[in-house]
């Protein structure tokens, strides 16, 4: 399984249940990345979705412990039940959002970062995989400056034991 996320220069990824600053460059990233692939969401982020619907393109999944309707999302009730719906698709991305990264985190094995060089105030945080010794970086795959804002995408991955 692998994750896709956008971080601030604090590991900061959103606030007040939607993401502070956002990067048509980066939008158009994840969508390129996860076209055509199952998508693992937690209901909050799902909630911050257009329209609260799937994102077009791709299987959608919601993690919730409610039984409510989720229609045109396939509902898992924890990162276990997740796990086991990705091992029957093909490609699959854990995108969000700060709750779901932690649980679904010892699943995945790559981590596409996209790194907006600001830092706005977060209230939710990915884990810093830059001080963590088990990820390392594969790959700078783009750069660039957008409004002033300079980005970068990376692609992490676990290292092997
Ligand atoms: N920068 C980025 O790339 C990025 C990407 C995505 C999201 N975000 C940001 O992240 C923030 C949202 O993150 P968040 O941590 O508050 O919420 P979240 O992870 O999106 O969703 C939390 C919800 O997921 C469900 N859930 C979590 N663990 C579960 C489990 N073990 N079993 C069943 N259901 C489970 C629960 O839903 P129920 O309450 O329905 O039970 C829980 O309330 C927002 O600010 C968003 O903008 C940023």
């Amino acid at each position: 399984m692998e994750l896709i996320v956008a971080v601030y220069d604090d590991w900061g990824i959103g606030r007040d249940g939607t993401q502070p600053i956002t990067l048509s460059a980066d939008r158009r990233f994840f969508r390129e990345t996860t076209r055509g692939c199952l998508v693992i969401a937690g209901r909050r982020t799902m909630e911050d979705f257009p329209g609260k619907k799937p994102l077009p393109g791709r299987v959608n999944a919601v993690l919730t412990r409610s039984d409510g309707e989720f229609p045109g999302f396939t509902v898992c009730r924890g990162p276990e039940e997740a796990a086991k719906l990705a091992k029957e698709q093909g490609r699959v991305f854990v995108i969000g959002g700060g709750s779901v990264y932690r649980q679904m985190l010892p699943y995945c094995d790559r981590a596409y970062v996209t790194k907006i060089h600001v830092r706005p105030e977060s209230d939710t945080f990915f884990p810093n995989l830059d001080v963590m010794e088990d990820w390392e970086i594969e790959k700078r795959l783009l750069s660039g400056e957008e409004s002033g804002i300079a980005y970068e995408m990376l692609l992490y991955k676990r290292k092997e034991q």
